[in-house]
Order: C-alpha cells, then structure tokens, then sequence
C-alpha cells in the first residue's frame, strides 16, 4: 500500500543526538570503546527518595489514569515551587503536567502555529525548537547568539526579526548548547517587547537549578506572572536527573494552558500517576543530591573548559549552568562535522557538532559534561595528542 503522506509530515525529523549516538553504539558494537560526551543525559542515578516515591506509589496501585492536567496535589506543589523561586503563585489552572518538556515545546506552539507563521528561536538553541516548528509547518527565524556578547543577542536584533507572522520567542537560559546565561535585563526588555506586540514568550527554564556560583536566574515570568503572555517550560530530567521519567510542568496563561490540556488528553491522556509522585517527591524532598549533582557539574566544567583552552586552535567560555560548554573550534581549521569525526575517528570521543543546534553553531562543538573527572582528564589527553598544546 502507498501511503499518502501529509506535507508537515515529510519535515519531521528526529533529535540529531539520538541519530549520532545510535552511530556511536554502532561503532561500540563492533568492539570500540567511546567516551560519551553527546547526549545531555545525566549520568547520576535518580535520587534514591524520588526512586522510593514511585515505587511507594505503584505498590500502593496509583496505576490508574489521572486527570489530564496533573494531580491536584502535584499542582500545589508546583504553586509553592513557583512562589518561593519566581516570587508569584500562579492560580491552578494556569498549570500543566506533562510527559517530558519537550511535548511542551510541540503543544505550545501547536496552540500559536499556523502554516508560514514565524517563531524566533536562538541559533545556536535546542533542536527540538527547530523540528516542531517544521514539523507543524511554521519557519523557525534564527535568533543570532554572539560569542562575544557571552552567547547573548541585543534587544535590537530581536526587534528586527518580528514580523506580523511573528507568533511566538523561544528564550533558553541557562542554555543547551552554550551554558550561558541572559542578563536580567536583557530578559525583562524581551518580556517588554513580547508583550508590547502581544508575541508568545516561552521561556525554557528546563536548565534554571542547574546553575553555577552566584550567577543569577532571570525568568520573564515574574514581570506578568504567567498571565499575560508568557509560559514557563520546565522538566525534571536535568536537575532532578530523570530523563527516563518523563515528566515536565507548563505554566502559562489560563486560556492556553486549557488548550494545551486538551492537546495531552488527546495525545498522551496523562502523565501517570506514580511518575507525578515521584515529581511532587522531587520538589517537596531533601535536595542533597540536586546540590551535589549541580556543584559536580561545575567541577567538570572547570576541568574540561581549562583543558580546552590550554588546546592548539580551541577557545571555550565557561559555562554559567547547565551541562554543555560549547567550544569554538574554527582554529583547528576544521568545521564542526570534520572535527567531530576526527575526534570519534581518531580519540575515540562522542561530541555533537555545533551545526546541529542550527546554522549559527557551525565553528562549535558540544561537549556534555556528564562523565567522570577521570574520563574528562583522559578525553582532553587524547585532544592534545591531536592538536597539541598551546605555546604560553
Ligand atoms: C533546553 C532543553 N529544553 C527541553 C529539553 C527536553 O527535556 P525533556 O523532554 O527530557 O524533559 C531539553 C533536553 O535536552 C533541553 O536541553
């Protein structure tokens, strides 16, 4: 049988990480040993009371179907959650649970989207932004990061990507790929300007606890309290370590979070019960492990960032959160693929190519900081076997 296939269906596409790893257990396949630092998956264990939560909740046969939305009590955890960090409670209505933060990114912009409709998205940013937006046949609009500027962008050069089709701005900090941060004022002008031309502001704070030193979280949040135009995405795979759990909380406007309700009880029904217990366990119990998860983070980064710089032709920032640094690479006189096959090739080290985070990440390579000191230590010394080291 020929099937006739829809046009938004031929720009689907996957997560370029889950193709390049699938590369890599292939070449793990036929016997070689590759240090993994492409894929942002947190390589602690869940913490043991989030673990013990679920395991609680199944036993005690929370196996059912919950409402659409969430559990009542999961959302007054996420309204204390949100007052004690953003300084507001937003109303219960105005939350959503869902199957993993990246089904919030797809139902958000599914509820804003019509075909030819325009979304900025930061260049270098997550890919996920780009395949939904193709996938629900809008054109993404590249929102250029500047090295220089710290992986930062000016509030003119957004201003000068917003057309009439301009539906929605993706904001991610700190963020997946670079590790850096927006500058409050830098987030309260984009908060001004989306409201001012009545534009969507999602703001990806999946990354906001997994932040380093004193370096300061800004949400556009606080400015309207989720009632205006903004929508907060957040998930519990990354500070909580809990990719395989599936579980993300939206907060936004009432009349968008209804429709994006409708969209997970048509799709998913619901997140399950026992998943969503472990989340309020998350939130609600000791937070030893999510400190000592973020401070090893910013150990490693220091490790791998210092190594870096110390290598013939590479450059890297520090990152301020999250696990990535995004070193430049263009000294090698490579470009991102080239110098991503030659490390798996030749070192033996898994690394996403900047390319893949769009067109602004080519010169860039991203390097998850999810392995050991030791197995960071090891992946610099076969670097500097390559390129050699830098001349002080
Ligand atoms: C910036 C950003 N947003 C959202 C997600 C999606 O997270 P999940 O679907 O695992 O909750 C990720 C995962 O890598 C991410 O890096």
């Amino acid at each position: 049988m020929m099937i006739n296939f829809s046009t938004v269906s031929d720009h689907i596409t996957s997560q370029p990480m889950f193709e390049i790893l699938s590369r890599v257990q292939e070449l793990e396949r036929t016997g070689q040993e590759i240090l993994h630092f492409e894929l942002g998956e947190p390589d602690f264990s869940t913490p043991d009371n989030i673990k013990a939560a679920a395991i609680n909740a199944i036993n005690g046969d929370q196996t059912k179907y919950a409402p659409s939305g969430g559990l009542h009590e999961f959302k007054e955890v996420v309204q204390e959650t949100t007052l004690k960090s953003r300084g507001f409670k937003p109303e219960l209505n105005q939350i959503l649970i869902t199957p993993g933060a990246n089904s919030i990114i797809y139902f958000a912009l599914k509820c804003v989207i019509n075909p030819g409709d325009e979304i900025i998205v930061p260049d270098p940013g997550f890919p996920t932004y780009y395949s939904a937006i193709h996938a629900l046949g809008g054109i993404p609009k590249p929102l250029q990061l500047n090295e220089n500027d710290d992986f930062s962008f000016s509030h003119e050069s957004l201003e000068q990507l917003i057309t009439h089709k301009t539906k929605a701005i993706i904001l991610n900090s700190p963020s997946n790929p670079t590790g850096q941060t927006l500058s409050s004022n830098l987030v309260k002008k984009v908060y001004e300007i989306s409201a001012k031309n009545n534009i969507l502001l999602i703001s990806d704070e999946i990354y906001a606890r997994v932040i380093f030193d004193d370096t300061k979280f800004a949400s556009p949040s606080t400015y309207d309290e989720c009632k205006g135009n903004t929508l907060i995405l957040n998930g519990f795979s990354k500070a909580f370590s809990m990719t395989g759990w599936r579980l993300g909380v939206a907060i936004g406007p009432e009349n968008l979070i209804q429709k994006m309700t409708n969209l997970t009880s048509t799709i998913a029904s619901c997140v399950p019960p026992f998943i969503q217990i472990a989340g309020i366990a998350a939130v609600t119990g000791d937070q030893r492990a999510v400190k000592h998860m973020v401070k090893t983070y910013h150990e490693r980064s220091k490790i791998l960032v210092n190594g870096l710089n110390s290598v013939k032709g590479i450059s890297c920032l520090m990152p301020k959160g999250a696990i990535y640094a995004f070193p430049n690479i263009t000294g090698t006189g490579m470009n991102s693929a080239q110098f991503s096959e030659l490390l798996l090739r030749k070192c033996n080290i898994a690394v996403t190519p900047g390319h893949c985070f769009g067109a602004n990440g080519e010169g860039y390579v991203r390097f998850s900081t999810v392995n050991s000191d030791n197995t960071i230590r090891e992946a610099l010394r076969r670097i500097k076997d390559i390129f050699g080291t830098k001349q002080v």
